[in-house]
């Protein structure tokens, strides 16, 4: 039986049932539904528009149906159109007339909206409480890494010392920034959208402020139609749980390479990599790449939501009840990314020696030979830039290094070299002498990692 058959003559087609239907994907709000409705009740009783006592009758109805959904003592249908529906219905069954009296001066239109805000309320918070999780480990890492030398790489070719602990700190600023969006969107959808009615508002001497208080919103929806039609915070979450994933995906990509043979800088718990139905050496980072894979996904599920949005006139559209699958899904790929993925990098074991090993093999000093000829020598950077270029050429051609290379091929090329040189571009000097703010000296890096640590502990 639907809602709305008063003005029909025929059954709905089952086919057109199914496809109407969202109960598929919004039982899950079934929670979110019932607190909306317990506060509205309440609001509908004190404001004298049902009677008091059916209003606590009505309250206690839709605790008693939460706490039977919540035990298994009772299920969802799976015909219903959708939740909202299926709790009215099940709440007029067990109270007749008084569950007939919850609907007043309400919509589904708002009922949908205010439900899928504190559904995300909620989520967002599980998001930021994994993400806060996720930078206490790098934070972690960090500190304890914060002397091991690797090589920093621009266009994938090696460029500058830094330390492993300074390169998982860069991971810890992305997601802090993800935490400071998610908790952006969330402080601006903070509006409730309940008493918008369908459209129009109502003309029930209803209390918005009320029922916004009763539910934890800052303030009721300023206008009735963007109420009802606004899916920006679905967008702004949406966005925000993309660019997380872009930060994952990236790290997952470094992981990946990291622990090929190829660099094998970090080494993966067993417990977190899988092997090969064929090739007996296999031990893949499945884990990490399934997390790279999935950020198109989630990518995906933004554009769906920008695009479904982008033509609807004011104000509820049917179109709108797409937005629940894309946010969802958004949100439980990077639950489920994040719930594996931060054990894995937790129990991640980096390798020192073959990082060190790959930060003296790639002319990574070049840039502290430079600056030692400025520094001890008084040249200037440009002269110096030049000069060292020369030297990797000969170093190439010889096939050493800047700390093998002889200094008698060092006074061939500028005679302003003494073996200060060595001393000046040993990996240990080039990395420790990095001590502008944000630089990768150990002693920088275990102050930010603590700053970091301190970053959490507030948010
Ligand atoms: N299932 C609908 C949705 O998800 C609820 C609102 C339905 N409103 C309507 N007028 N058909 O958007």
């Amino acid at each position: 039986m639907k809602l709305w058959e008063g003005r029909f003559h025929k059954a709905l087609d089952p086919k057109t049932n199914d496809f109407n239907s969202s109960i598929a994907f919004d039982n899950r709000m079934y929670p979110e539904d019932i607190e909306g409705s317990i506060a509205h009740a309440t609001m509908l009783g004190a404001c004298g528009i049902i009677d008091q006592q059916e209003a606590e009758k009505i309250c206690e109805g839709l605790r008693q149906i939460r706490a039977d959904l919540d035990s298994g003592a009772l299920l969802i249908d799976p015909n219903a159109e959708d939740i909202h529906t299926f709790v009215e219905g099940e709440l007029t069954a067990r109270l007749g007339d008084a569950g007939k009296r919850l609907h007043t001066a309400r919509s589904r239109n708002d009922q949908v909206a205010l439900d899928l805000r504190l559904n995300l309320r909620k989520t967002c918070g599980e998001l930021t409480a994994l993400l806060r999780q996720l930078v206490g480990v790098l934070a972690d890492k960090a500190e304890k890494t914060a002397d091991m030398i690797m090589p920093g790489y621009t266009h994938l070719q090696r460029a500058q010392p830094i330390t492993f602990g300074h390169h998982l700190l860069a991971y810890a600023e992305m997601f802090l920034r993800d935490i400071g969006r998610m908790q952006d969107a969330l402080s601006r959808m903070n509006e409730c959208p309940l008493g918008s009615g369908a459209l129009a508002g109502t003309t029930y001497p209803i209390d918005r402020f009320m029922t916004a208080k009763l539910l934890g919103f800052d303030a009721p929806c300023a206008n009735s139609l963007d109420g009802v039609a606004d899916r920006d915070f679905c967008v702004e979450i949406a966005a925000a749980v993309s660019l997380c994933m872009v930060h994952l995906s990236r790290f997952s990509e470094e992981i990946i390479l990291w622990c090929s043979w190829e660099y094998r800088f970090v080494h993966l718990d067993d417990a977190y990599s899988t092997g090969s139905s064929i090739m007996p050496q296999k031990k893949n980072p499945d884990v990490a790449e399934l997390v790279r894979g999935k950020s198109g996904r989630v990518f995906g599920d933004l554009m769906g939501l920008l695009s479904m949005m982008k033509g609807l006139p004011m104000a509820y559209d049917k179109d709108l009840q797409e937005d629940k699958e894309a946010i969802f899904d958004a949100c439980d790929t990077l639950r489920l990314c994040l719930t594996t993925f931060i054990p894995m990098v937790e129990t991640m074991e980096p390798l020192p020696q073959n990082m060190r090993a790959a930060a003296a093999g790639g002319f990574i000093n070049a840039t502290d030979v430079a600056d030692y000829l400025v520094s001890a020598k008084g040249l200037p950077f440009r002269d110096a830039y030049r000069i060292t270029g020369d030297l990797v050429a000969v170093c190439i051609e010889k096939g050493l290094t800047l700390e093998t290379l002889p200094l008698s091929e060092y006074q061939a090329v500028c005679p302003a070299f003494d073996d200060g040189v060595y001393e000046a571009i040993s990996l240990e000097r080039c990395v420790n002498g990095r001590t502008s703010y944000g630089g990768p000296a150990p002693e920088n890096v275990r102050a930010q990692a603590k700053r970091v640590q301190e970053k959490i502990q507030q948010l």
